[in-house]
């Protein structure tokens, strides 16, 4: 499966954080934003991703994450040159996928949950058609919002709704089985001229081919399109790491984790961050614990 990370956008309702740097590149506490969406792929499995973004932050991202080797994994880049709708980063990203299955995630969507990474994992293996992850929220009119028959059947999505039919809304993260690269390229822009997601979603959902997947209670989902939401965002992370001493989205913790960096890897990448700073102190913490169970285990 390749995945596709949409950092594109102008972030209108974030200027003039946004006047200069990409929404994206803004700090959720201590980490820039898309760390959060790249941690999530990696712990689906997905090694190989393209990051799609407006042409003049290209290059920030480029020089930010590199072609992934840092990380054990291959990061490519393609410019949008207008924010035209999330589908579109299916109609850029064609050749990107070629015949694979795509995951798609939004740039500014953080996932946080101690299953998270088990759920993705298996909804990867049995993907069909298109598979959705529903989260329920307190304002749902924001957002993508799924529809349920008299007998709980996921029927329908409706985008922004006035008066949503639930409180489910379809979060910023799609798997979908190749032919959606298709369904993208058939659909027609919507008033506001973009290619709505919830239009090729809705697709599947009349061919009964989406599945919903409710992440439940345990998850947090999280977007940070508005200055409450980034600063809600930068708050649940600090609590969660001070509380835990465990970072969340700590992308070279998550390589090494998924086996893609290897201890040479994780040294690397301290001696790059410099364990001046929290993130580095925390790299070096993570070697050392590993250090300390490889010794103990030679002991027994
Ligand atoms: C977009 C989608 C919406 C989805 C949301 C998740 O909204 O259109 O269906 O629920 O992302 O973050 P937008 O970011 O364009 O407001």
């Amino acid at each position: 499966m390749r995945g596709i990370i949409l950092a594109g956008g102008s972030g209108t309702r974030l200027r003039p954080l946004t006047q200069v740097l990409s929404k994206q590149l803004l700090p959720v506490f201590d980490k820039p934003l898309i760390y959060y969406p790249l941690s999530v792929l990696m712990l689906a499995g997905v090694r190989e991703i393209l990051v799609i973004s407006m042409p003049g932050h290209i290059d920030q991202y480029r020089s930010l994450l590199g072609d992934g080797e840092r990380l054990g994994i291959e990061l490519s880049y393609l410019e949008q040159d207008q924010p035209r709708g999330i589908a579109d980063a299916l109609v850029l990203g064609r050749e990107f996928v070629g015949d694979e299955q795509v995951a798609l995630i939004l740039g500014d969507n953080i996932f946080h949950g101690h299953d998270l990474a088990r759920v993705l994992q298996e909804q990867v293996v049995k993907l069909s058609g298109a598979t959705l992850f529903g989260h329920s929220v307190a304002d749902p009119q924001r957002y993508g919002v799924a529809v349920f028959d008299d007998s709980g059947r996921f029927v329908d999505i409706e985008e922004k709704p006035q008066r949503p039919r639930s409180t489910m809304a379809v979060t910023g993260m799609y798997l979908y089985d190749n032919e959606a690269l298709d369904y993208a390229q058939q659909l027609v822009p919507s008033p506001r001229g973009e290619l709505e997601i919830t239009d090729l979603n809705r697709r599947f959902v009349t061919e009964g081919r989406a599945q919903l997947v409710d992440l439940g209670r345990g998850t947090m989902w999280l977007d940070a399109g508005t200055h409450e939401s980034l600063l809600e965002a930068g708050n649940y992370v600090r609590v969660l790491q001070q509380r835990q001493g465990v970072q969340i989205a700590c992308i070279e913790e998550v390589a090494y984790r998924v086996g893609t960096l290897d201890l040479a890897g994780l040294e690397a990448a301290i001696e790059r961050v410099g364990v001046a700073s929290d993130y580095g102190a925390y790299l070096r913490q993570v070697q050392d614990d590993h250090q300390r169970r490889a010794t103990a285990h030679e002991g027994l």
